[in-house]
């Protein structure tokens, strides 16, 4: 129960039945508050043990963290999971202190809880937002069963720099996909109603261009025009808070000459000023400290005032305000008035996740549900079939050899984000294959720890056991081979300069191809990876499985003997050699884009300008062909109609993506956007009209002043096809 205190002066029982305003409930309790408490509000703790950041040196501030707690100085604190451990910390604020106003426990749950789904990259591959939807409720259910009722998630960055270890944690480089996923995500976490003891806060981030850091190295300075800014960039945060998104989390980044964290212009311009959000903003872990070693602030003083003074309500990790805070209220009325308004909104979250009114409201729930199902079902949606000479799916009475050091790994195929999984717990490919399979283990991938917060050990020299695995499967008569990145070679933290596949497993490759057999590789990674050309030349399948989390082993199996297709197409390019990052489907022509026959076109003289594998590029079991595009006018845009056949054996499906290009309008445009998909299931031999509208609300775009500017003259086409670098296009010239 609340305390007796709080209880006392909240709106009496009678008038709070009317009073749904959690605005206004937060306004009654505002008013009983002291200044301390005020600050006490805006201050986040990691749960003491479960760290996802660097923790402060030394012990002592561990006794200080908890006097804070006993004294009402914490607001909310994150790391902390299970309901006996949230029951325990809530009672010591809700007994323990003056007014007893309860925690908010956040968490990252980025893409399931216990069980896994894919890591986000992966299940934005699935096109599918029923499913993503579903995979975030899923993951919901989970999470507060265990006390959580804040998750940091969904993280809605942009990249087009696979080297940034992050990207496996967004929905890819496109801002029209990255906004329907968003809405999705948010409204899988979030429900209908916060105060619904299944539903988390999500958590919009990172606010914003974190995932433009130059050289793809994470926590860099980040570098990208306004154009980019207002255009990629900030369309996911606006699709998110127009979701309803609780809560947006700052940028660990520096942009434009100045942290995210103290940007004024983004958080209260762009942020709460043009997309009109009103909810709590976080910083993200010790953010507010580190703009001192960015060189913006000068101590921790100037850093507290500074991210007040732009905006952001929630200080995790930095100490920031609990240090400070009082002593800035106290001796400047505007930081008091802004401490009271970040009270004030983390108060109203309270109220509306239904914690003001009942403490334990997520303590209830016993057991987890049981949510494998899902994970199973985003694991198969997630996967992409990049190449297939035919030998997917595999004949059920083919001998299958099974090797690589991902075929029997339960651990790295979960991803980088598994803060509440159990490591080794995912189901593995070997572990799901018919008796007609032979698994045998080749070279290791890495040797020594796996763990979340240091460098994964690469095996570079123990190439033996792939001599051994491949003796092993002499009588096998085809070869998959479970190659790719581990989970802790991605994520936060973890940017790699080189993309390719490592020596022993190209060793184990290069091997396999020589036995003669056709030979295909499963390919495990949290990113675009890069695969030689004479490996690409030589695979007879090339199967990008991500990484498919708890549920992965299922649900590559299936795929490979065809109980489920391939269903996915890339969210983002993969390119030929990490000289051509950033490469994206939707960049800008050049005053020469070439090609001509002396050099003055824009190339290189040693590569080509094309991807290895283009944005929105997946094959299924079956073939699609295009016909009879036509496009009609109408009063809001224009409506496209497609002739679409199944040309192939089998029932499948195809995600028809329908991109615009304008040109000649007094502005640059990239050469192609995506505005619109439609998955479309076909039986063999059927054949349906597929209809999609481009809107010209959906060809506006905002100038490098921020300033949105409609298509109304110049050169339109409309293109329909099964990826960004193919289809049927129908132009047209506008007044
Ligand atoms: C991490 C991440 C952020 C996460 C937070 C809490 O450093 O940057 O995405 O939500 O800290 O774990």
């Amino acid at each position: 129960m609340v305390s007796r205190l709080l209880a006392f002066f909240l709106i009496p029982t009678a008038l709070f039945a009317q009073v749904k305003d959690a605005a206004a409930r937060a306004d009654s309790v505002l008013a009983l508050m002291t200044l301390e408490e005020l600050v006490g509000q805006t201050n986040q703790y990691n749960g003491f043990w479960n760290a996802t950041g660097p923790m402060p040196e030394g012990n002592d501030w561990l006794e200080a963290r908890v006097k804070a707690l006993k004294n009402g100085l914490v607001g909310s604190v994150l790391n902390v999971s299970g309901v006996n451990e949230v029951r325990a910390l809530q009672k010591v604020v809700v007994e323990e202190t003056r007014l007893g106003i309860p925690l908010i426990f956040g968490l990252d749950v980025i893409h399931g809880y216990r069980s896994l789904s894919p890591i986000p990259l992966a299940e934005a591959s699935s096109w599918d937002l029923e499913a993503i939807e579903a995979s975030a409720h899923a993951a919901a259910l989970e999470a507060t069963s265990d006390g959580i009722n804040w998750t940091f998630a969904p993280m809605v960055d942009i990249s087009r720099d696979p080297r940034w270890g992050r990207v496996m944690e967004g929905a890819g480089e496109d801002p029209y996909l990255g906004s329907r996923i968003a809405e999705a995500r948010v409204r899988g976490f979030q429900g209908k109603d916060l105060a619904d003891p299944s539903t988390l806060a999500a958590c919009l981030k990172h606010f914003s261009g974190y995932g433009f850091p130059l050289a793809g190295r994470d926590y860099a300075t980040t570098d990208f025009s306004a154009h980019t800014l207002y255009n990629w960039i900030l369309p996911p945060f606006e699709a998110g808070v127009r979701a309803g998104a609780a809560t947006v989390m700052t940028a660990f980044s520096a942009a434009n000459g100045i942290p995210s964290t103290l940007d004024s212009a983004q958080l209260w311009g762009e942020l709460r000023g043009r997309m009109g959000f009103d909810g709590v903003v976080v910083s993200d872990w010790g953010s507010i400290a580190e703009t001192i070693a960015h060189g913006h602030a000068k101590d921790l003083r100037e850093a507290a005032r500074l991210s007040l003074a732009a905006g952001c309500d929630v200080d995790m990790e930095s100490d920031a305000y609990l240090r400070y805070g009082l002593e800035l209220a106290r001796s400047n009325r505007s930081d008091s008035l802004r401490f009271r308004e970040s009270a004030r909104r983390i108060l109203e979250l309270k109220f509306k996740l239904g914690l003001m009114d009942d403490p334990y409201l997520y303590c209830k729930q016993k057991s987890l549900p049981d949510v494998r199902p899902q994970a199973y079902e985003m694991a198969v949606k997630s996967t992409v079939l990049l190449k297939n000479k035919g030998i997917l799916p595999l004949n059920p009475s083919l001998r299958v050899g099974l090797t690589g050091p991902f075929a029997a790994d339960k651990n790295g195929v979960l991803g980088n984000w598994r803060v509440s999984a159990k490591d080794q717990s995912a189901q593995s490919l070997a572990e799901a294959t018919e008796a007609s399979w032979l698994f045998a283990p080749s070279a290791p991938h890495s040797i020594g720890p796996e763990a979340f917060a240091t460098e994964l050990t690469l095996n570079s020299t123990d190439f033996s056991g792939n001599d051994r695995a491949l003796k092993a499967l002499r009588s096998q008569q085809v070869l998959v081979l479970a190659i790719g990145e581990h989970g802790y070679e991605s994520g936060e933290g973890r940017s790699r300069a080189s993309l390719r596949i490592s020596l022993v497993q190209q060793d184990l490759v290069r091997k396999a191809f020589k036995t003669g057999k056709p030979v295909v590789l499963v390919v495990y990674a949290g990113r675009p990876l890069i695969l030689e050309p004479w490996m690409q030349d030589g695979a007879a399948a090339i199967l990008w499985a991500w990484q498919p989390g708890s549920m992965g082993g299922s649900a590559v199996a299936d795929v490979l003997k065809g109980l489920r297709e391939p269903y996915g197409r890339l969210p983002m390019t993969f390119v030929r050699s990490e000289g051509q990052i950033p490469l994206h489907y939707d960049g800008f022509s050049s005053g020469r884009p070439g090609p001509k026959t002396e050099v003055f076109w824009s190339h290189y003289t040693d590569e080509s300008n094309t991807p290895a594998f283009p944005f929105g590029f997946g094959l299924s079991y079956t073939s699609f062909d295009y016909k009879n595009l036509r496009v009609q006018p109408s009063n809001t845009g224009w409506t496209a109609t497609l002739t679409l056949s199944n040309t192939g054996t089998r029932a499948g499906s195809e995600v028809v993506q329908l991109y615009s290009s304008r040109l000649g309008n007094g502005q640059l445009y990239p050469t192609k956007a995506l505005k619109g998909f439609q998955r479309v299931t076909l039986e063999p031999g059927e054949v349906r009209d597929v209809q999609l509208i481009l809107t010209r609300e959906a060809l506006r775009q905002r100038d490098g002043l921020g300033k949105s500017h409609p298509f109304e003259r110049g050169t339109l086409g409309i293109t329909l096809g099964p990826n960004s670098s193919e289809g049927l296009t129908w132009t047209t010239d506008l007044p």
